[in-house]
């Protein structure tokens, strides 16, 4: 490789090097050929060069060039010279020079390409994509992306270490244990009808780490959930895990936020403003109907369910008189442009959500007019008073449960936002939303469900009482959400072996059940577990969030496609009947699919 081992980069030459002779490994990016005089855009890592082979070139190299093919790998040999004035490409950072070639080596040619390497994304369907991914990773886009990842990474190192962070791996072999989602499971050979889990996350170790005394532990952890893959999921993701012990869920906060701002200024060069703005998960739902509210465009919801309580129409009547919400989003200034068939379009979104309906009007000089306005025709001064509409305004109303008034109509809003343009691209609009529920009511299994976790701690003034009303209980708890994504989730942990009996009862956990499951963690609590508490972002939506792309596959080198399956690898694959006997498996079902 000695002689055509490159002497730079092809983003690294400028007007400063002419003159010089270089060699230039890389990829055919473009290929054009002048009437015998050949131009190659020869690409790597680190940018584009122009290589030309001229008139001059020797017969043997001109048909070398003549013979290239696009993403064939080559060395270039060759002296660096000054474009003509005329031929300056001020948009690349080698836009001044050229390389004028003597001798092309063909490293390895390519096969016919299943679609074009793109400067930014590749313009192929996604399982041609994921079935090429390799190739797919040399667009422009995902290079990008791959480079901030790391970038990102090495940014949370960095700063983790600086502040006492020990990094530390825990088991991708463990117990399996009920943490939310379904658990992949692996047979053990050597124990034979028994299966290892692998981690949902590290939470359970995290909080072991503790009680060992490791007081500030993270770790990029791999966490793996059987579930669905969509836009922000994949089966397999990463977090950047933390736990801390003797802290508040303020230190928390703040630690995070620091992490944030020195990841965002070291890999963006953007200065994160914080504190980030707390919202309470009830009034999160009340303004936004969601838990991860999108702030980079306001447009709050109101509850207009008073004003409905004696009012003509009687779906909204009857709805506030049965306790249920009548929720109001103005849509400032768009009357005009939302026609009947457009409004009809937001209804099925809200539809999806259960709304049974969605109810408008649209506010004019004259007061209300059109939809459900003839029943609110004396309602003009309260609707521009109370609720803010002015002439120009679009309203739009829903009435049911609270939690389907709220999260509908904050659907359309998310809608709204984006159709209407309110969302600057460039903004990262962060927030922590605290003080949620630490139960959820089971409506199916009549139970009820940990909202995060089986390990957060209730706020102090519930401790006493939980076991009374568990739907009231608040628990110490939050998330951080940034452009309405969920990008961290995180709690205050129960180190008290006594409180954690308590919260197994009310989710309906057996003292039998606890003590088989999670044993192991109860017994440590009982030898001097410390206060202690974590969060964990996922670092793929991070990035993801940061480079502004709306899937997480966009971010992830080798990602499963939407039915968890690697189209690359063709995995999952059937596997040799001797291996199943080694692990004492017999297939129930033989699945052919896919
Ligand atoms: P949670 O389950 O909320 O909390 O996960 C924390 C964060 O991980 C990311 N995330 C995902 N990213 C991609 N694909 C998925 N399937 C996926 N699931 C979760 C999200 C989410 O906010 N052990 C607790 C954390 C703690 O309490 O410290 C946990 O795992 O960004
Ligand atoms: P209807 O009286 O059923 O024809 O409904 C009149 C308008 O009210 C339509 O625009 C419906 O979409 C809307 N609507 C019906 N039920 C609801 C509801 N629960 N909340 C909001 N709007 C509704």
């Amino acid at each position: 490789m000695d002689s055509y081992q490159r002497t730079h980069s092809c983003g690294e030459l400028n007007a400063a090097f002419a003159g010089r002779q270089v060699i230039l490994n890389g990829w055919v990016f473009k290929l054009r050929n002048h009437g015998g005089v050949f131009f190659v855009n020869l690409r790597d890592r680190y940018g584009i060069t122009q290589v030309i082979i001229d008139e001059k070139a020797s017969p043997e190299l001109q048909s070398t060039a003549a013979g290239l093919k696009f993403e064939s790998c080559i060395a270039v040999c060759g002296t660096v010279r000054n474009r003509p004035a005329d031929m300056v490409n001020p948009q690349m950072t080698t836009g001044d020079i050229e390389v004028v070639a003597d001798r092309i080596v063909l490293l390895n040619g390519c096969a016919t390409l299943p679609f074009m390497i793109d400067e930014s994304e590749t313009q192929a369907k996604e399982d041609l994509r994921l079935r090429y991914r390799f190739l797919d990773l040399r667009s422009g886009g995902m290079q990008k992306r791959i480079a901030l990842r790391h970038q990102v990474t090495f940014a949370v190192r960095e700063f983790l270490n600086g502040e006492g962070f020990y990094e530390i791996e825990t088991p991708t072999f463990i117990k399996s244990t009920p943490e939310g989602a379904r658990d992949f499971l692996v047979p053990s050979r050597i124990h034979k009808g028994k299966f290892y889990a692998l981690p949902q996350s590290p939470q359970l170790y995290k909080q072991l780490l503790m009680v060992s005394g490791f007081d500030k532990y993270f770790q990029i952890a791999r966490c793996y959930r059987d579930e669905d893959a969509r836009g922000d999921r994949q089966p397999e993701f990463t977090q950047i895990d933390m736990e801390m012990s003797f802290v508040s869920a303020e230190d928390i906060y703040a630690m995070t936020e620091r992490m944030m701002q020195h990841v965002f200024r070291k890999t963006m060069n953007i200065d994160l403003p914080i504190p980030f703005p707390r919202i309470a998960y009830a009034d999160a739902m009340n303004l936004y109907g969601s838990d991860k509210p999108e702030l980079r465009f306001d447009m709050k919801m109101q509850d207009f369910t008073e004003s409905a309580r004696g009012c003509s129409f009687s779906v909204f009547r009857t709805t506030a008189e049965e306790g249920g919400t009548v929720k109001l989003l103005v849509v400032p200034g768009a009357a005009e442009a939302y026609s009947r068939k457009k409004i009809t379009e937001l209804e099925e979104t809200a539809k999806i959500y259960g709304a049974k309906g969605l109810a408008w009007m649209k506010m004019t000089e004259a007061g209300p007019e059109g939809g459900v306005s003839k029943f609110f025709e004396s309602e003009a001064a309260a609707l521009a008073g109370q609720y803010g509409a002015k002439p120009g305004d679009l309203l739009l109303f829903v009435a049911d449960s609270h939690k389907v008034a709220c999260t509908a109509l904050g659907a359309v809003r998310s809608r709204l936002g984006k159709e209407l343009n309110l969302i600057d691209p460039t903004r990262f609009a962060f927030c922590w939303i605290n003080d949620f529920p630490l139960f959820e009511w089971n409506e199916e299994e009549n139970k009820w469900d940990p909202a995060h976790h089986m390990f957060t701690m209730p706020k102090e003034k519930y401790l006493a009482t939980m076991e009374q009303n568990p739907g009231e209980v608040i628990g110490d708890l939050y998330d951080l959400v940034c452009n309405g994504y969920e990008l961290a989730s995180g709690s205050i942990r129960i180190h008290d072996p006594e409180i954690q009996k308590r919260i197994f009862d009310i989710v309906g956990f057996s003292a039998e059940q606890a003590e088989e499951k999670f044993g192991f963690l109860l017994k440590a609590f009982r030898f001097g577990a410390p206060p202690h508490g974590g969060i964990a972002p996922g670092l793929d939506r991070l990035v993801m969030i940061m480079s502004g792309v709306d899937s997480i596959k966009d971010v992830i080198a080798f990602p499963k496609n939407n039915v968890m399956a690697s189209p690359m690898d063709e995995s999952p694959s059937v596997v040799d009947e001797s291996q199943l006997r080694d692990l004492g498996l017999i297939l129930a079902e033989k699945e052919t699919g896919q």
